[in-house]
């Protein structure tokens, strides 16, 4: 088994199921002590609202000890490397480094120079692997099975960290995947696409929408996000009263990407998928320091 987590790859099925296995029985919120002693860092290069406050109450319900680097205070503004950054808290003792970067490939690279176990929080566009892996256990949650269970990612798949993991779990689980979006927002893969999201409704059991990565767009791809809505936006008109769930990792552009009632709506998973995460992350954090 790896003991770092920079691509959900890194677990193999046996191991997904054994961590949402521990997860379920985390959702309860309890405080415990399974990671006493024990020292996480969380270094963030990008913004986060869920992610790093997931993993920093993730593992203080464990009782790990946890220390947030602040990078905008770091010695990163005096001209240290990411590497030196890395080597310095590293010969600090931490179990973990939870690093986010808008650099593909970072927790990888990382994870050859450090002792301590690297969890990907997200880098560039490449992988989430933890958001991938609390959507799939949210998805299992409300279906079980997930063979033949059809998912649809709307959205700027092309850019998104997100829909790389999920594409990666879902089929590994079997899901049936549909891409939906402009064909500006569609990457090159073999998977099933359409830029319809009528029919992308019709199709779907669930739907993950994406936000438009506006911040790794080279050049604009709408006039406005209003225009991008007009074509790609969920809305209570077009789900009408199917049985479908609506999922988003977050940050929602609200009444862009869903609309207010949607969000509301009982079918939205969104912050079943939040309240999950954390779970999750306590799960993730046992399986991957208790081997050490
Ligand atoms: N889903 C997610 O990664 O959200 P944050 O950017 O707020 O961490």
């Amino acid at each position: 088994m790896s003991k770092h987590l920079t691509h959900t790859k890194d677990l193999n099925k046996e191991e997904i199921l054994q961590i949402f296995s521990m997860a379920r029985e985390y959702l309860d919120e309890k405080k415990r002590e399974d990671l006493k002693g024990k020292l996480i860092i969380n270094i963030f290069f990008e913004n986060s609202t869920r992610t790093r406050s997931s993993f920093e109450i993730a593992a203080k319900r464990l009782s790990a000890d946890v220390v947030n680097l602040d990078v905008a205070k770091s010695s990163t503004s005096k001209g240290e490397t990411l590497f030196d950054t890395a080597a310095n808290l590293d010969a600090m003792g931490p179990d973990a480094i939870i690093v986010r970067h808008h650099r593909s490939g970072v927790p990888k690279i990382l994870s050859k120079y450090v002792r301590a176990s690297i969890i990907n929080a997200g880098d560039g566009a490449h992988q989430h692997p933890t958001q991938g892996l609390l959507d799939l256990f949210t998805l299992i949650e409300v279906f079980g099975d997930l063979e033949g269970k059809k998912i649809a990612i709307v959205g700027d798949i092309r850019n998104s960290r997100v829909a790389n993991s999920d594409i990666e779990l879902l089929t590994r689980f079997k899901a049936k995947v549909l891409l939906v979006g402009p064909p500006h927002f569609l990457p090159k893969t073999p998977l099933p696409k359409t830029y319809s999201l009528k029919e992308a409704i019709e199709f779907a059991d669930a739907i993950i929408s994406l936000r438009t990565q506006t911040e790794r767009h080279k050049h604009p791809t709408f006039a406005s996000l209003k225009d991008y809505a007009q074509n790609f936006k969920i809305t209570k008109e077009l789900i009408k009263d199917k049985n479908i769930y609506i999922m988003h990792p977050g940050p929602v552009h609200r009444n862009i990407d869903i609309d207010d009632e949607v969000l509301a709506d009982k079918r939205s998973l969104v912050l079943r998928q939040v309240k999950n995460g954390v779970a999750v992350r306590m799960a993730i954090l046992k399986h991957l320091i208790r081997e050490q």
